[in-house]
Parts: structure tokens; C-alpha cells; sequence
């Protein structure tokens, strides 16, 4: 912190001095606490591009450079050397951990995998052509019904074991929700399997006979993961400690935060990538879509491209665009959907209108095709986000409660409705 401040003056003479909040990394913050008590304004920001709504210790980006770092390691050098358990307890903890520490954690996501019998009933009333997104939303919400009532929320160790048992149970939620779908029995998790080994066999095995996950399938998933853990105050997240300001139970918290990962402009673009490519069907008609995508009279975007906070490239969707390249090898897979956005990609980055704008491949542009090669289906792709970011999502909320400056959240508003009138009754109308 600095005791540097701006003054701002304002038409009628009245001025506030803010104070500049200087983080260790990033752009200088004005403190805008007391601008409307000493000025009478309010700010406006729309989509929130240049307001800060929380200080926050976890996740850093400069997407002006394409850095994106987890507790300030690089997520070049995590997807490279470490694994999806190790990045959580990182983001969770702020260090990485010894070899006992990862040891207990690992082990207490395990034993904490199982849901209660009566989430089955539940998912049973589900149609199976429900969308698998809707499934989770609902039954990550009623996980609060189970852990409400024992539950005090200012006992730490309490927060600690609601964000575990988030981290543990969602896969075993994704993978009921994917055999709900296809109309085959639950399968129960496997504490011999490491967490994403674990996701597939309850997503792929059948009581008939034994199965055992691919092993470059699970690494494939275990990287997808940690590229997707956390990405700051994104706006799942942002929703997710909105609702947290409340003192909402964090299950609750969390179904809030995969409602908003749903949107095609945030985690549901990966589900939209593929279907985009599906649309344009052949290399042919590249120059056609991209057309469309420049038009604004034409809703169509290009889909996977472009992001709010990065201005040159999205460091996970470089990872990413490699890792597809040797996982399609190593299982044998020739897609022509992967030639396509390449393509795709090439012909977009070489036309003015993206080059201007900023526009890159995000995190999404690829990761679709991979989840496509692991069996994956399209319906299923955000949910293989949502079980990643839950665990940024729960860093979040963690930290949220152990930040002393923490309020109800409670944005203002620019009024635009009518002036004061009088009410006219129904016969007069
Ligand atoms: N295709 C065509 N044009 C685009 C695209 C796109 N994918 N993205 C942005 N633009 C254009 C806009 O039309 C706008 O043009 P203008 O200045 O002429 O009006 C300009 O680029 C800036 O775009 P905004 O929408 O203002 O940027 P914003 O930061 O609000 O939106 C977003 C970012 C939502 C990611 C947007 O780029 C988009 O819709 N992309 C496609 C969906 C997507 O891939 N989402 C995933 C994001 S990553 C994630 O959540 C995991």
C-alpha cells in the first residue's frame, strides 16, 4: 500500500481525495470509498473493465503480456510439472505442498467423493435429455440442503470442509448427471483411482463388465484442469463471492457460479466452439463465417475468440493447442474438426478486424476438441469446466471470508427510469 492519492474535482467544487491502492502486481487502484460521501457521484463501469471489487491474493493476469500465474507461479511451468491435486491445495493453501500436506489432501478429496443416497432419487426426476448444466446447477444447490443446518460459517474449519467436499463431490455429480443422460446405473467413485482416473470410471464403466481409464486420457483431463482451476474475478467467480458476501452456504454459492459459467460468453463457448465448427463444416467456407463475424448485423461470432482481460494471447489456450496436437496422436485420432480451426485460427489472425481489436484464441478454442477425442460429450464440456473451477471458485470464497474489508456486495446504478408521477387508477387508464 502506498499513501499516494488523486483528487477529483467535480462540477459543482466539491473534491474527494482517493487514496491509490498499489497491489504487488498490476495496475495502481483508485479507492473510490469515498467519492459519492465527499462528491456526491457515483462511477459508472459497465461489465466492470476498470473496477476492482475485491483485493485478492490468488490468481494473477496480465493480459497485455499473456501471463496468468496461480499464487505467482507461471501456469506454463504448473502444466508442465505439476498436477490438477498439487495446483489444488495450492490455490486453496497460497503454497504448494510437501509431500505429507499433498498427501492428506489428496486423501481427504477422496474420502469426501461420496453423495448422500437421496441425491440419486433426486437426479432420477431429471428427464434424461436434461441438459446436463441445469442438472448441475440444481443438484450442487441441494447439496446445501444435506450440509446446512450443522454448518457455522464463521468457523474456518467449517469453511475448509465445505470447500473440500465441493472439490470432492463434483465430479461424482458430472459423472451421475452424464449417466442420467444415457439412461445407465450410477457408478459409485473408487478411492484406488487418482481424481480425474476416478471421473472417468464413473462416466465409462458399467456394473457388466471392468473398465480401466486410459491413462493419456486422465493426464489430458488432469491438464485441462489446472488450466481451468482459477482465472480471477471472472464472472462465475465474481458471482460466486457476490453471493458469498451475503453469508449464503457455499453450496448454494457455487450453483450460483455455475449459472453463470453456463452463458456461451463465459464457460458454455467451449460446448459453442465445436458447434460453430460443425456450422461452417468445411475449410471452404471460412471466408464466409469470418464475413459474418465482422458483420454487426449479423449475431454470429467467432466463438473460442477473443477475451475481456487478454490483449495479445491467452497463455492456456497455447498450452492447450499443443497438448490437443499430442493427445489426438497418442489415441490414434485423426479430427478433421482440429484442421478446421487451425485454419480457422490462421485466416482470423491474418485479417485486420481481429488484429485491431485484439481478438486471440481463448481457452476455449481448443479445448473441445480435445474433450471430443476423450468421449466427452458436447453437452458435458462446461461441466468439465465447472468441476475444474470449482476449486477457484472455492479459493475464492475462502479468501473472501478472511478478508477484513469484506462487504455485502451492492453495485449502484445510473437511474434511467421515469421522474416522480402519479398513479392513475385502472378506469382512468
Ligand atoms: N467475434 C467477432 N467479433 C468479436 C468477438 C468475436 N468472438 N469478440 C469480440 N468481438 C468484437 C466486438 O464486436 C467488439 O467490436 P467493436 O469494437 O467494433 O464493437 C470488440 O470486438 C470488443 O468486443 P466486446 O464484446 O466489447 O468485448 P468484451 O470484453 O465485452 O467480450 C468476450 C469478451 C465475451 C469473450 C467476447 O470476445 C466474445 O463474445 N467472445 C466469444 C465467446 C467466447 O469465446 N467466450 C469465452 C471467453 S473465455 C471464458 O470465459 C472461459
Amino acid at each position: 500500500m502506498s499513501d499516494k492519492h488523486v483528487k477529483l474535482t467535480v462540477p459543482e467544487g466539491k473534491t474527494a481525495e482517493l487514496p491509490i491502492i498499489e497491489g504487488t502486481m498490476g495496475p495502481p487502484t483508485f479507492d473510490l470509498k469515498t467519492l459519492h460521501r465527499d462528491t456526491g457521484y457515483f462511477t459508472y463501469d459497465s461489465g466492470f473493465a476498470a473496477t476492482a471489487a475485491c483485493k485478492s491474493a490468488i490468481t494473477f493476469i496480465d493480459g497485455n503480456k499473456g501471463v496468468l500465474l496461480y499464487r505467482g507461479y507461471p501456469i506454463e511451468q504448473l502444466a508442465e510439472n505439476s498436477n490438477f491435486m498439487e495446483v489444488a491445495y495450492l490455490l486453496m493453501n497460497g503454497e504448494l505442498p510437501n509431500p505429507e500436506q499433498y498427501e492428506k489432501f489428496d486423501q481427504e478429496i477422496t474420502y469426501h467423493t461420496m453423495i448422500h443416497e437421496k441425491m440419486r432419487a433426486l437426479m432420477k426426476g431429471f428427464q434424461y435429455d436434461a441438459h446436463p448444466m441445469a442438472m448441475m446447477v440444481g443438484t450442487v444447490g441441494s447439496l446445501a440442503a444435506f450440509y446446512h443446518d450443522w454448518m457455522d460459517i464463521e468457523d474456518p474449519e467449517h469453511r475448509r470442509l465445505a470447500a473440500i467436499r465441493l472439490i470432492a463431490k463434483m465430479p461424482t455429480l458430472a459423472a451421475a448427471v452424464y449417466k442420467n443422460s444415457v439412461g445407465q446405473p450410477f457408478i459409485y467413485p473408487k478411492n484406488s483411482l487418482n481424481f480425474t482416473e476416478r471421473l472417468l470410471h464413473m462416466m465409462y464403466a458399467v456394473p457388466a463388465e471392468p473398465y480401466t481409464p486410459n491413462p493419456v486420457a486422465a493426464k489430458a483431463l488432469d491438464l485441462l484442469f489446472i488450466l481451468h482451476a482459477d482465472h480471477e474475478q471472472n464472472a462465475s467467480t465474481s458471482t460466486v463471492r457476490l453471493v458469498g458476501s451475503t453469508g449464503a452456504n457455499p453450496f448454494a454459492c457455487v450453483s450460483a457460479g455455475i449459472a453463470a459459467l453456463w452463458g456461451p460468453a463465459h464457460g458454455g463457448a467451449n460446448e459453442a466452439v465445436l458447434n460453430m465448427l460443425d456450422e461452417i463444416g468445411d475449410v471452404s467456407n471460412i471466408d464466409k463465417y469470418i464475413a459474418k463475424a465482422k458483420d454487426k448485423n449479423d449475431p454470429f461470432r467467432l466463438m473460442g475468440f477473443g477475451h475481456r482481460v487478454y490483449k495479445n494471447f491467452d497463455p492456456r489456450a497455447t498450452i492447450i493447442r499443443k497438448a490437443c496436437h499430442e493427445v489426438l496422436n497418442e489415441l490414434g485420432i485423426d479430427d478433421p474438426q482440429l484442421d478446421l480451426a487451425m485454419k480457422l485460427e490462421e485466416i482470423a489472425l491474418q485479417d485486420d478486424y481481429f488484429v485491431s481489436r485484439k481478438l486471440y484464441p481463448n481457452v476455449d478454442f481448443y479445448s473441445g476438441i480435445i474433450y471430443k477425442a476423450l468421449g466427452i460429450p458436447r453437452n458435458m464440456f462446461t461441466v468439465m469446466f465447472a468441476i475444474a473451477r470449482t476449486v477457484g471458485w472455492v479459493s475464492q470464497w475462502l479468501e473472501q471470508y478472511d478478508t477484513p474489508d469484506t462487504r455485502i456486495g451492492r453495485p449502484r446504478q445510473v437511474y434511467i427510469g421515469p421522474k416522480p408521477r402519479d398513479y392513475v387508477p385502472l378506469d382512468k387508464r
